[in-house]
Order: C-alpha cells, then sequence, then structure tokens
C-alpha cells in the first residue's frame, strides 16, 4: 500500500478542508495510508504528521480554514531545509506528497524535487486565484462572495450618507478578486494592478466619475475597490488625495483577513473536490512534479514549474468593467 502525504502550505483558503476530505476519501478507495502533515511545509521539517481517516473527514466539506493549519516557511526556501525535508519524507515512507497551497508553496514543491524523489503534486489553494494553468484556484470563489456581500453592507451605509468609500481587497498582486468583488457588487471604480497606469490619471478619472455622477443624481454614494499593494502608500495616501482635490466624506476601508474565512460556497467546494480525487488518481502513475488543475470543466495537469506564469484577466469582465467606469458617466 502506498502512503499518501498531504499538507496545506501559505495562505489558507476556504475549501482546503474540503480538498483534505477528497483526498482522505479517494485515499481510502485505492487502499492508500492518508497522512496529513501539519503547519504546512514546516511540518515537514519538524516530521509532525498524523494519520487521518474518514473519522476525520466528517463535516469536513464546510469548515473554512485547514485542520492541517498552514504556514510561511522561510528554512524551505534554503536548501538545508529542503534537504531535511526529502530526507524526513523517505523516513517516513511517504509515496505521494501532496501540496495545497499558491504560488510560494508550488515553488517550495519544486525546490523540493531536485531533493525528493517520490512523487509532489500540487493542488492550487489561494483566494488570489493568480496561479497559471487553472481556470479557478480553490478558495477564489468563496473571496468574491465574502468582499462582495461585504461592499454591499458598505453600499447601505454609503448611500445613507452618500459617502465616497474605498475598499481595499486581497489579491497579492493580482487582480482577479478585487475585479470580481466591483462587478459583482456593482462597485463604481476599480483599481487593478493589471491595469494601473499612476496615481494621477487613476485620481484624475476618480475625481472625473465623481462629479458626472453627481452632476447627474445629485449627492450619491461611490464605491471605489482598490486592489491591494496598488496604491503607493495605500488607502490613506488616496483618501488624502481626494481630501486635496476637495472631495470629501472619504471612508478608508480594507477588508483583509475576513476575505480567507468562512464556509466555503458550493462552487469551492466542488473544486476542491474534484481537484483532491483527481490527485490521488495520479498517484503511482508517471505524473510528477505537476499541478492539478481544472480548465473548462476538464482537470488538467500544469508542470509545476509553470504555475507562475502570468494569467490575464478574463477580458470580457476588464471590458465590462470599464464600461461602467469610463463610458456611462463620459461627460
Ligand atoms: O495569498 C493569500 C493572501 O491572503 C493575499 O491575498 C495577501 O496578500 C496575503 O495572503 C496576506 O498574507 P498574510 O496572511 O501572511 O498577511
Amino acid at each position: 500500500s502506498k502512503r499518501v502525504a498531504v499538507l496545506t502550505s501559505g495562505g489558507d483558503a476556504p475549501g482546503m478542508n474540503a480538498c483534505i476530505r477528497a483526498i482522505v476519501i479517494a485515499c481510502q478507495k485505492s487502499g492508500y495510508e492518508p497522512i496529513g502533515y501539519l503547519h504546512g511545509y514546516n511540518g515537514l521539517l519538524n516530521q509532525e504528521f498524523v494519520s487521518l481517516s474518514l473519522d476525520s473527514t466528517h463535516n469536513l466539506i464546510q469548515q473554512g480554514g485547514t485542520i492541517l493549519h498552514s504556514a510561511r516557511c522561510k528554512e524551505f526556501t534554503e536548501e538545508a531545509g529542503v534537504k531535511k525535508a526529502a530526507a524526513n519524507l523517505v523516513e517516513a515512507g511517504i509515496d505521494a506528497l501532496l501540496v495545497i497551497g499558491g504560488d510560494g508553496s508550488f515553488k517550495g514543491a519544486t525546490y523540493l524535487s531536485d531533493y525528493f524523489h517520490g512523487q509532489i503534486i500540487g493542488i492550487p489553494g489561494t483566494i488570489d486565484n493568480d496561479i497559471a494553468g487553472t481556470d479557478a484556484t480553490i478558495g477564489y470563489y468563496t473571496a468574491i462572495d465574502t468582499a462582495m456581500s461585504s461592499i454591499d453592507k458598505v453600499r447601505d451605509t454609503a448611500d445613507a450618507f452618500e459617502r465616497i468609500f474605498l475598499v481595499e481587497v486581497m489579491g497579492r498582486h493580482a487582480g482577479f478578486l478585487a475585479l470580481n468583488a466591483a462587478l459583482s457588487s456593482a462597485a463604481d471604480y476599480v483599481i487593478l494592478p493589471e491595469h494601473f497606469e499612476s496615481t494621477d490619471a487613476e485620481l484624475k478619472n476618480i475625481i472625473t466619475q465623481i462629479h458626472a455622477q453627481r452632476r447627474l443624481k445629485g449627492s450619491v454614494s461611490f464605491i471605489v475597490v482598490v486592489a491591494e499593494n496598488v496604491w503607493p502608500k495605500g488607502l490613506p495616501a488616496l483618501t488624502e488625495a481626494l481630501n486635496e482635490a476637495g472631495i470629501t466624506d472619504v471612508r478608508p476601508l480594507t477588508l483583509g483577513h475576513v476575505q480567507r474565512g468562512g464556509a466555503p460556497v458550493s462552487s469551492d467546494r466542488l473544486l476542491a473536490t474534484t481537484l483532491g480525487e483527481f490527485a490521488v488518481s495520479l498517484v503511482g502513475t508517471s505524473s510528477n512534479n505537476v499541478m492539478v488543475g481544472e480548465v473548462n470543466s476538464h482537470p488538467v495537469t500544469v508542470p509545476l514549474d509553470k504555475t507562475s506564469d502570468s494569467k490575464p484577466l478574463n477580458s470580457a469582465q476588464v471590458a465590462l468593467m470599464k464600461t461602467i467606469m469610463n463610458e456611462r458617466y463620459d461627460c
């Protein structure tokens, strides 16, 4: 029988637990022994693992977070750490390691493959959706939903006071979450890393839109979704710039880690289940150092070192948001 280990690494994402559950079920079916390493790659370094069984999967599909805990592991970017992890995997008799995580986790997995000669399979789990080779990553849909419903709530109070709100959304250096949160909550403006030109150009455009809307409709609320890490010095600087331009009553709001939590929505549960099952189906085959993903509803494998290629935003969505931002209220 094979020993199949799984770990969750980097930013946790809703649906990681659903994926662990799918892996355990698939292992049982194939007669494999599922092992869970704790605290991301730290677990490999400290030989910290637990045995997983169907008992540990009870009610797991609906739980946010990850029962295996997660970490960002600095030691894993150094050769000594990776060598130690490889030796520990051999000592524990692990045939295949499944890594649920994002970009940093896959870089770690690729590094590990230089020293560990068992199988390594990545499963994309991050709210950022910034992984090439898969249409979506586990956790992304839930995070859109969380951001959307938060912005819906902000809209109520923004409307009541006819205020401007700046809402910072996560996504690391990608705009998937910000764009989808903006479109689904009917935000008035979005600032995305992929389309950011300069603070001057964005500022001018935002101010034009606010004035145009207010001319047409009187005093109205205006919501700007801002992808994190884009505006130099963040929301305080943008708030100040708007104030200086005579636009007062601006409230900045950073949604933050609330976007990482909560019960996964159905799309994340389904993706997590499909990918967990698919990853286990590859155990014992020649697929190695690959990530499993889904493209047009079909499971695919992608070499791990291709997963950090750039991934474009959906162009139809970008066009729609541009229409909302620039044409509807053009003056
Ligand atoms: O990758 C997930 C993510 O939540 C990003 O959106 C964000 O930039 C980052 O992790 C935050 O990291 P931390 O939880 O370490 O503050």
